[in-house]
């Protein structure tokens, strides 16, 4: 699987957006250590703070059918510069996969790519929690 290929399947998903408040869709594509690709669309609610955003929707999809381990996530937006994951999504992307590669890129076919790591210094991880008595 290419970082291209990761891409088109994010592309792909966006389609599937539920974003009738805000418009703006966003599709996300989780590559699992083991090949395997979950994708996400964001999907809004009326009662508007239950939104979930495409990051988050890829990531439940992946622990739910028993991938907890990843090495790359391609995020699709329309924005001209291409957008970052939010914060609720960079923590919980970074509980599983706190060096995970992040692409970054628009439907224009712009790309820029990065880390959790980058995105999210100092990240409150599980094993803060170990070191807690
Ligand atoms: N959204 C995402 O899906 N991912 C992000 O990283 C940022 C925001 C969604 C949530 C909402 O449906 C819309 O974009 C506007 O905030």
């Amino acid at each position: 699987m290419t970082d291209q290929e990761l891409i088109q399947l994010a592309v792909q998903v966006r389609e599937q957006a539920y974003v009738p408040y805000s418009k703006f869709k966003v599709g996300a594509a989780l590559l699992s250590v083991d090949g395997r690709v979950f994708t996400g669309a964001n999907v809004e609610n009326a009662s508007y703070g239950l939104t979930i955003c495409a990051e988050r929707a890829a990531l439940f999809k992946a622990v739910s059918e028993g991938a907890q381990r990843y090495t790359t996530i391609a995020v699709v937006t329309d924005l001209a510069d291409p957008a970052s994951p939010c914060g609720a999504c960079r923590q919980v992307l970074a509980e599983f996969a706190p060096e995970l590669k992040v692409i970054m890129a628009n439907t224009a076919g712009k790309v820029v790519s990065t880390t959790i790591a980058e995105l999210l210094p100092l990240a409150f991880t599980p094993e803060k929690l170990e070191e807690s008595h």
